[in-house]
């Protein structure tokens, strides 16, 4: 185990009294937890089992009646959107032709889309997590599932390369990217193990203005659409779903467009979002893409 709390409850401990009120405020989603679900109800010893973990990042439904309980409830909806926006695309590309695909699943959490792609049939499902409590909860699910094709491990993207687990078909890069001090290099180390696809699912910044500067002198003035810019995670001490360094560079859509290109993506195509999908996909604040090598 590593020094994180198992729960968001847990962690709202740790950083009480240490924050100032601007970012007391920006937790406030998350304590809202103490009104969503923390008891799982029917199931005997899994209920048991269950509630040691303390809250969950997704609902896994576990049978007799048990599913895990959120950190908060809007997680519920968001992954609704996420799984389908993942899967429209890729069900079709792969039909019938699971069962030859390998995929990493590049900053897993608990473990809930390699799971779903394990449950298509695929060959094989690496999933790994810098959080050991995230690659524990995933493992005590695929233990209870019986998802024999997958495996969990510790890992900071950081260390990816072809050595650590191979190449593999398909790449799943979800709500990852805009938890990181340096997405371009995770970029180049995610294409680096990708044959065919990466599904990119992130954060993207509303600017779209171009920003200049003049290079040396006022009459090279440069222009660029591509912008990023810092965001700062506080509760990165505590939140098992935040960045692990509390600092995070978000791009806009035009910049993630262009890092993606010089990481040597071939194709990108964009997942159109759906009527009533989770609200921040519906305005463009997130997206989903298909990186073709
Ligand atoms: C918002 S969650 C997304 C989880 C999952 N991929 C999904 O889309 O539902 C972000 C995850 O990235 C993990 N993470 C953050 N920085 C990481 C890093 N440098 N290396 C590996 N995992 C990281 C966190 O522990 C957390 O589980």
């Amino acid at each position: 185990m590593d020094a994180y709390p198992r729960s968001i409850a847990e962690g709202q401990g740790q950083e009480r009294g240490n924050m100032p009120p601007s970012v007391s405020k920006l937790l406030a989603p998350f304590r809202r937890l103490r009104r969503s679900l923390t008891r799982v109800t029917g199931g005997g010893r899994l209920r048991q089992d269950i509630e040691r973990f303390g809250t969950w990042t997704y609902p896994f439904d576990l049978g007799n009646g048990v599913t895990t309980p959120l950190h908060t409830d809007w997680m519920a909806e968001s992954h609704e959107t996420r799984n389908k926006m993942t899967f429209a695309r890729l069900d079709e590309i792969y039909a019938g032709r699971w069962a030859d695909i390998r995929c990493l699943d590049v900053a897993c959490n608990e473990g809930f889309f390699g799971m779903e792609v394990c449950r298509r049939g695929a060959k094989e499902v690496v999933g790994f997590d810098a959080r050991d409590v995230n690659v524990e909860k995933a493992d005590f699910i695929k233990q209870h599932l019986g998802y024999d094709g997958i495996s969990f491990h510790q890992a900071d993207v950081g260390e990816l390369t072809p050595d650590r687990f191979g190449v593999f078909d398909l790449t799943l890069c979800l709500g990852l990217l805009y938890h990181l001090e340096n997405p371009m290099d995770t970029l180049r180390r995610v294409r680096a193990v990708t044959t065919d696809i990466c599904v990119i699912d992130t954060q993207v910044l509303r600017v779209s203005a171009p920003v200049t500067t003049a290079w040396i002198t006022e009459d090279r003035l440069i222009e660029t659409e591509d912008v990023i810019g810092i965001i700062e995670e506080p509760d990165a001490i505590w939140n098992p779903a935040a960045s692990v360094t509390g600092l995070s560079m978000v791009m806009n859509h035009s910049a993630l467009l262009k890092m993606l290109q010089h990481a040597g993506f071939k194709e990108i195509e964009r997942v159109e979002p759906f009527e009533g999908c989770f609200q921040p996909y519906a305005t463009s604040d997130r997206v989903v893409l298909l990186a073709r090598v």
